[in-house]
């Protein structure tokens, strides 16, 4: 495949810190629709992976590329690729507390410009369609963990992006709360088609994803799971 086919494509990137590699030149390709788990021990640069292919922080080495065009890193490339690509679903879920749930959730939309009114309507269903239906007037202090998680997921979502990426989005969560909440993100990503990368510790949900990446010490480390994934996404 060319890489415009790939919704996102790591191409030999890197990342150190002072001098600390966080990342060695890695090849990551991750195709329209695709699920992806991203596992590996604590301080093995997952973070770092994610954080590179969603454009919240910028390669020592190497190139992103979206749909097959090179990101900039120009302010305006990234914010456009913030309010239109990628969604972002973190473990702290990072709601704004002076903020009900629906206008967590609406708040996606006003960067994108839609009026009061849809933005609010859209809120809603989204808030519906992760089951907090009855919960839009809350305050995430007055909502349990994987309540907190659902209004994320549905900000998340907000804006369909083409691109969900989640960092141990249920890292706080019991492990049933954060097989549902796996599930739920699973199930909305494949309703609108994105594609969906999850950090997580959780073989349970790793197995529920299309193909599951390794990292060990700032490298990918193998891909079990799909036939021929190694030669379609993924090198190093
Ligand atoms: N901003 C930073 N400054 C310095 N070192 C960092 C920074 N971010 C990550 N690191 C280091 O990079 C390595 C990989 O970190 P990270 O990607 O967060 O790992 P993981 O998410 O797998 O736990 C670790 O050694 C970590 O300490
Ligand atoms: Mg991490």
């Amino acid at each position: 495949m060319n890489d415009e086919q790939y919704i996102v494509v790591a191409d030999a990137v890197s990342r150190r810190f002072g001098n600390v590699q966080a990342l060695l030149p890695t090849t990551l390709r991750i195709e329209r629709g695709e699920t992806l788990a991203v596992m590996g021990p604590s301080g093995c640069g997952k973070t770092t992976l994610i954080n590179l292919l969603g454009a919240l922080d910028r390669p020592t080495a190497g190139r992103v590329l979206f749909r097959g065009i090179p990101l900039s890193y120009s302010d305006r490339d990234v914010t456009d690729l913030h309010r239109r690509d990628v969604g972002f679903v973190f473990q702290g879920f990072a709601l704004i507390p002076s903020l009900t749930a629906v206008e967590n959730v609406e708040l996606t939309l006003v960067a994108r410009g839609d009026n009061p009114a849809t933005r609010r309507r859209t809120a809603e269903r989204l808030m519906d369609e992760v089951g907090l239906g009855q919960y839009h007037h809350r305050f995430p202090e007055e909502m349990s963990g994987g309540q907190r998680q659902r209004v994320a997921i549905a900000r998340a979502l907000a804006h369909q992006p083409a691109l969900i990426l989640a960092d141990e989005p249920t890292g706080n969560l019991d492990q049933q709360t954060s097989r549902a909440i796996a599930g739920l993100l699973i199930e909305r990503a494949a309703e609108t088609g994105a594609a969906l990368a999850v950090v997580t510790h959780d073989p349970g949900i790793a197995g529920r994803m299309g193909r599951i990446i390794q990292m060990c010490d700032g490298a990918l480390a193998e891909t079990p799971g799909r036939p021929g994934s190694a030669a379609a996404g993924f090198s190093q």
